[in-house]
């Protein structure tokens, strides 16, 4: 199976064609700037279970989505599958995350990527068809309103197409492989697959720019990454924040802001109104009594360097002699980067107060961040530009499988299909792996092992659906020794069935309506078979 050749690439950890399972969750805080989701939740109205129970133990800028939630502002969710097998109680959990979002008000995108399944695996166009059918089919048994929401696949949406197109030119071969590990045997339309992830991700926001969560597995965090920024990149304006006229580095930027503050004190006790840049190196250099307060008195412009590399000190200090009889004075600044000349002059126009234009930048001396923020997104969205606000995302945990181990559509035993006969699928809860002890007399001394247990975890992640009482019932049961695993394995795999039944049962009632849907179920007709 062709897998975009990130096998080898050591240092891509999270590979989205891969099967690699995460073994360490806390990695992914350090590593990759994941958040913790428990630092947000409490800012989220009324959280789902699975986010209550640390199922979702991730994500990446929810904020912006929960504030539009409590404010009720705009904002979208939006998933995506790859139809290359059976939907299964994996994708329940994403297919939960979107209709819960959907009933908490956000617009909700829910898509097929037939045009991945096509390239990065392979399958031919009447097995897309297939599985896209039964996704749908399950997404909307569990709730999802197509009224409200979207459902589409990639290889019918010429805007998502068209959007992906744009986002190419900001895309090039060497961000694929660093990214991705892609190679030159890589083939163009697996590439092409990831600028189509890309515009799904930001599709949400062609109409008008919202917050828009994306709940994925860990595994498509590098994706999210790159949708970040090529969000950014599409923008017209970087708005970013100076005290004269040269870019510093966060951590410079503090070491000069701090000698700004100290120095406009002073300042204002000696009643001088402009302060220069060469003050500021002067006392950072000898502290206050160092400095000259006289215009005409500027420190050498010598560069400092050490051998161990520039400190931040040393690299503002290099920076405000440079500019010297400079005025040093906090600034909000545009830069023009996607603008046309027309949008920047009209920018440059509708910033209030005292300004200062330069060729590709404007400096705005009495706007804050946050409004210049809004201007710039304004000023865009009126000429023609997307204003992309970057994509959220919250990570979910990946279930354990039946049999132990890694969950996997090619393994039927591990995981249980939204299609299996519910007779079935209670025969494979009841010979699923438990975190049970030897013997019977064991597990009343010591109590059952429900942290490692894969049918625990079908209760924690589905079979006690929102009643957390339930879930903790079990677990405290289990792990006090009062639960044997002959008969929670029984109460669980009664619980599979019936839900199965029903969800089946709905399932077909949606099959009914399909024709009502605006869907393109049948895309094989007419398009070359294989891969
Ligand atoms: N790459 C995803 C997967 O392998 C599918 C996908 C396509 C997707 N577009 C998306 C997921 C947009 C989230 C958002 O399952
Ligand atoms: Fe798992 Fe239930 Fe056995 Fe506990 S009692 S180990 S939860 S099967």
């Amino acid at each position: 199976m062709p897998d975009g050749g990130a096998a080898g690439a050591d240092d891509v950890a999270l590979d989205p064609w891969g099967s690699s399972t995460v073994s360490d969750y806390r990695k992914l805080f350090e590593q990759f700037g994941i958040e913790q989701f428990d630092q947000v939740i409490d800012e989220v109205p009324n959280p789902h279970y699975l986010m209550r129970r640390g199922v979702i133990f991730g994500h990446r800028d929810y904020r912006p989505i929960a504030d539009a939630m409590r404010n009720d502002e705009p904002w979208a969710v939006l998933s995506g599958f790859m139809p290359t097998g059976d939907p299964h109680i994996g994708h329940k959990m994403v297919f939960d995350e979107i209709i819960w979002h959907q009933q908490q008000g956000g617009d909700a995108y829910g898509l097929i990527a037939d045009l991945e399944a096509h390239s990065a695996r392979g399958l031919t166009w009447d097995e897309i068809d297939e599985h896209a059918r039964d996704y749908v089919l399950s997404l909307l048994a569990l709730g999802f309103d197509p009224e409200e929401g979207d459902l589409y696949r990639q290889s019918t949406n010429r805007e998502v197409q068209d959007l992906a197109f744009e986002l190419g030119i900001e895309a090039n071969f060497s961000e694929f492989q660093a990214i991705y590990g892609f190679d030159g045997e890589t083939d163009i339309s697996h590439m092409q697959s990831v600028t189509t992830q890309m515009a799904d991700i930001l599709y949400p926001q062609l109409d008008e720019p919202k917050p828009t969560v994306i709940p994925v597995g860990p595994d498509q965090d590098p994706h999210m990454r790159f949708a970040r920024d090529l969000a950014e990149r599409m923008r017209f304006f970087k708005v970013t924040e100076a005290f004269a006229s040269f870019e510093s580095d966060p951590d410079v930027y503090d070491v000069v802001g701090s000698a700004y503050e100290t120095l406009r004190e002073e300042a204002d006790n000696r009643d001088i109104e402009t302060i220069r840049c060469g003050w500021a190196a002067q006392y950072l250099e000898g502290g206050i009594d160092a400095v000259s307060w006289e215009i005409d008195e500027m420190p050498e412009k010598k560069v400092e360097e050490s051998t161990s590399g520039t400190t931040p000190e040393q690299e503002a200090k290099n920076q405000l002699r440079e500019a010297g009889k400079e005025p040093l004075r906090p600034r909000t600044r545009f830069f023009a980067r996607q603008a046309t000349d027309e949008a920047f002059d009209a920018l440059v126009e509708a910033v209030d107060g005292e300004k200062r234009r330069y060729e590709s930048h404007v400096d705005a001396f009495e706007m804050d961040r946050v409004e210049a923020e809004e201007l710039a997104r304004e000023i865009e969205a009126d000429h023609g530009g997307y204003g992309f606000i970057p994509p959220s995302s919250i990570y979910h945990r990946f279930m354990t499988g039946l049999t132990g181990g890694k969950m996997s559509s090619s393994i039927p035993a591990s995981h249980i299909s939204l299609l299996d006969d519910p007779e079935e699928g209670y025969d494979k809860v009841r010979s699923a792996t438990t975190g049970g002890r030897e013997t019977a007399e064991e597990q009343r001394e010591k109590g059952g092992k429900a942290d490692e247990c894969p049918v625990y975890e079908l209760y924690a992640y589905l079979l006690s659906g929102d009643d957390d009482e339930f879930a903790k019932e079990v677990y405290d049961e289990c792990v006090g020794g009062e639960r044997l695993c002959g008969g929670c394995k029984e109460q669980a795999a009664e619980l599979m069935e019936s839900f199965l039944e029903d969800h089946q049962e709905k399932r077909e009632e949606w099959a009914e309506k399909m024709e009502d849907l605006d869907f393109e179920f049948d895309v094989a007709d007419g398009r070359a078979g294989g891969d």
